[in-house]
């Protein structure tokens, strides 16, 4: 076995054991976003290098140093997707729907970034991305938010705190950044050598510095908060009352800048104390200079997208219970007869019983081993079928997490009694 081939560093696979929690976020998380009016749409997860070089930013860390980038057969230089904004709002741009429409859209899969993998933190990992297009008011902001305090409530998810900021109009942060940067400058020796490389090409990033040394110079750096256009003060203002409205408490954070270029106005995140460094468990914020940008009309647009590892290990952490996936029911065949009229048997108590879960042992050996195997899958109840029960159209009802005696019932009778197991 020295031969085998090794997995990919950051890229997981999702095991048997570890879907069921996967699957009941994704399930409740669908359940929530229908309420609210979002619908699916599925998007490639190639695209072409230059979709996102133009949307996320040339000199963010994304596009400069993350993509899994490489020439296809034709020399087209083609991208694995690192996130799912630009690729929804291309595919938007596509089909001609972005044009004087109000979409609101939802995307899962898996998103690819060349990062120092760590815990939280992986080359391939997942998101649900959530975008809402052609609404420009603070109420779909807010609605965005109170959804998602919905979403980890019905999920169990208690320990997460919002923060919030506004990055004001492009014009403002622009002549935001020109003074941040200069008062940067003037304390180059403080900053550390990734703020420092930053100074020209992105110096709002230095604000999200984890560096100490760096930390302490921008809590006397000029705040973003102080250099807002007015229409944007008066979105953030009108946001926060709708927040305050709804109970949802939040932290207004004025170092929230976020990691993608595309962003205007309003950008949020969620976190947890509870996962280590890699503490966001869900951000975005509003981009709505982003479709014009990609060629379409001006369009206003704002979404976010959530971390599928990070919930579903903050899921784990808060001890939320996972729905049972174990079979309700186990069928143990011995004997010719036996076998083939088991086929028939479990068929039709999969027919009658659209929700059973029923394994058929295929394994062979005598009842003791099939019963064994039955304990160990974790079903309710054994279906015994043997010669005599066969003849007969009868089978051994036993109960597994309990002593009674097993019984023998009629086939055409054998859902009802298996009915009260399934939950
Ligand atoms: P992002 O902050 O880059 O935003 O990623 C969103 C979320 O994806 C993060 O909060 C985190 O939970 C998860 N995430 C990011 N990178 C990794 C990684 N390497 N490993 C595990 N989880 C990760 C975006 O991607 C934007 N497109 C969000 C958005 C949508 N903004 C507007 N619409």
């Amino acid at each position: 076995m020295t031969n085998l081939i090794q997995p990919i560093r950051g890229m997981n696979d999702i095991l048997p054991d570890a879907t069921p929690r996967w699957q009941y976020l994704e399930a409740v998380t669908r359940t929530v976003l229908a309420a609210y009016g979002y619908r699916e749409i599925r998007v490639p997860i190639l695209e072409k290098t230059e979709l996102f070089a133009r949307s996320i930013g040339e000199v963010t860390d994304i596009v400069e140093k993350e993509m899994y980038s490489f020439e296809d057969r034709n020399g087209d230089s083609l991208t694995l997707r690192p996130e799912a904004t630009a690729g929804m709002v291309r595919a938007g741009l596509s089909n001609g729907l972005l044009y004087n429409q109000v979409q609101r859209w939802w995307s899962a899969g898996p998103m690819f970034r060349h990062e120092r993998p760590q815990k939280g933190r992986y080359r391939q990992f997942h998101q649900i991305d959530v975008e809402a297009y052609g609404l420009p008011g603070p109420d779909i902001d807010a609605e965005l938010i109170v959804m998602l305090a919905r979403l980890w409530k019905r999920l169990g998810i208690r320990q997460v705190e919002l923060r919030i900021n506004t990055l004001g109009s492009p014009e403002a942060r622009a002549s935001y950044r020109d003074k941040l940067a200069a008062f940067l400058r003037g304390h180059a020796r403080q900053l550390d050598e990734d703020s420092c490389r930053r100074l020209d090409s992105n110096p709002l990033r230095v604000l999200d510095s984890k560096h100490p040394e760096t930390r302490k110079l921008v809590e006397q750096a000029p705040n973003l908060l102080d250099h807002l256009d007015d229409g944007s003060r008066e979105h953030f203002a009108a946001l926060q009352v709708l927040l305050d409205n709804a109970g949802v408490s939040y932290v207004v954070n004025p170092r929230l800048v976020r990691g993608l270029d595309y962003y205007s106005r309003t950008v949020f995140e969620w976190v947890t104390t509870r996962l280590g460094a890699q503490d966001a468990v869900c951000s975005g914020g509003r981009y709505d200079g982003l479709v014009a940008q990609l060629g379409g009309k001006p369009m206003p647009a704002i979404g976010f997208a959530m971390g599928v590892e990070r919930l579903v290990a903050l899921m784990e952490e808060e001890g939320v219970p996972v729905p049972d996936t174990a079979p309700h029911a186990y069928l143990v065949r011995v004997g010719a007869l036996a076998e083939r009229a088991g086929l028939q048997l479990a068929e039709q108590l999969r027919e009658t019983l659209p929700q059973l879960r029923l394994i058929m042992d295929c394994s062979g050996g005598g009842f003791a081993n099939q019963l064994k195997r039955a304990d160990k899958s974790g079903a309710r109840v054994a279906l015994v079928l043997g010669e005599d029960e066969a003849k007969i159209r009868q089978v051994g009802f036993k109960l597994l997490r309990n002593t009674t005696e097993q019984v023998n019932v009629p086939w055409d009778t054998a859902a009802a009694r298996l009915a009260p197991w399934l939950e």
